[in-house]
């Protein structure tokens, strides 16, 4: 009987206890560490605009399905008024898991701007052109990947059936619904229920037809290939020969950095899938289209690089696509087999 206030005082300092845990800070929110997310993409794209306002101009293409803009900065010696001058265009975060194809078209706008004034190579190329770099299409599925799936794949498009996400790369037009696809919602590559169903795809179409590019990179990881058209099917497109060029050097310029190999392949040497941007681009336009597949090499690590190989990524892709540019503002004065 004694004991009682004792016990009594025990059992009412529980919740106390309790409550006062649940005082300590609240864990911080799950983020990508070094690579960008989307909020931060947005914060860095308008700093290197303020920066660098003579030759870069930052644009909100849209929204993506949840709200979030999807951003573009082009690069260009006036970057504020649409000339008739060679333009070429570089896309990441087509696929949420891939976080380093967000950081690779990112760090080459970053570092286009910041060698111009120092490096004339850089400086001709950017007077010489325009260079549209989107460094991620699919922020939603992006978003998720960070906060509660890293290996998430497509959008969050809710398909209104229990399960989410159409697969923005089968989701193009050109041979929409082909092999290599899939019809099935709750497949890693659902197409959804028609070509440009997303907000995402249509962005890019909508860039893509208010413009000339002359030649695109649509980044992924994992596998390090450089592919071309045509994914849809194993016939060679009617540019093979060239296509296959253009990738063997970029794949040799990739090479000179860090020796890491990249094989170019027709994309359906991989696999064959149809829906894809660069089948788009290339079927509909007839634009010299390329997927990057960057690294690793293979499932392990797979999609999880680590972030200390961020900037090698980077270095060994940025004379490969200093070479694209380059290509498209010579186009007419090389002579290339076909
Ligand atoms: N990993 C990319 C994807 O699945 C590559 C697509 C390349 N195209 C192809 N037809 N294989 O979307
Ligand atoms: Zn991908």
């Amino acid at each position: 009987m004694q004991n009682r206030p004792v016990v009594l005082f025990l059992i009412f300092s529980i919740p106390l206890l309790l409550a006062g845990t649940c005082r300590q800070p609240p864990p911080a929110p799950p983020d990508a560490g070094l690579y960008h997310t989307n909020d931060e993409i947005i914060d860095e794209l308008r700093r290197l605009q303020s920066q660098f306002p003579d030759i870069a101009h930052v644009t909100e293409l849209g929204e993506s399905l949840e709200g979030r803009k999807i951003m573009a900065i082009k690069i260009s010696g006036s970057p504020g008024t649409e000339e008739e001058e060679p333009e070429v265009i570089f896309v990441g975060g087509h696929h949420a898991r891939e976080w380093i194809s967000v950081d690779v078209p990112f760090l080459l706008a970053k570092r286009l701007l910041k060698n111009y004034a120092t490096d004339a190579a850089t400086r001709s190329l950017v007077d010489g052109g325009s260079i549209w770099i989107i460094p991620l299409l699919n922020p939603d599925g992006h978003q998720y990947s960070v906060d509660s799936n890293r290996l998430w794949r497509k959008n969050r498009r809710n398909n209104g059936d229990g399960t989410f996400g159409v697969d923005l790369n089968r989701n193009y037009s050109f041979q929409w619904g082909g092999p290599g696809s899939s019809g099935d919602t709750f497949s890693e590559t659902y197409r959804g229920p028609q070509a440009f169903s997303e907000p995402e795809t249509r962005i890019l179409r909508d860039l893509v037809a208010a413009h000339n590019f002359q030649a695109i990179i649509s980044y992924h990881s994992y596998s390090q290939l450089v592919l071309f058209p045509w994914g849809y099917t194993r016939s060679p497109a009617p540019d093979a020969v060239l296509l296959q060029q253009l990738a063997t050097s970029i794949a040799d310029s990739i090479f000179s950095i860090h020796r890491q190999r990249y094989t170019p392949e027709q994309s359906s040497d991989l696999y064959v899938a149809s829906g894809d941007a660069t089948d788009w681009l290339y079927g509909n336009a007839r634009v010299p289209s390329f997927t990057i597949e960057l690294r690793p090499g293979s499932s392990s690590p797979g999609f999880i690089l680590p972030e200390s190989e961020i900037q090698p990524t980077f270095e060994e892709n940025l004379p490969a696509a200093l070479f694209l540019i380059k290509w498209t503002q010579t186009l007419g004065q090389t002579t290339i087999t076909m």
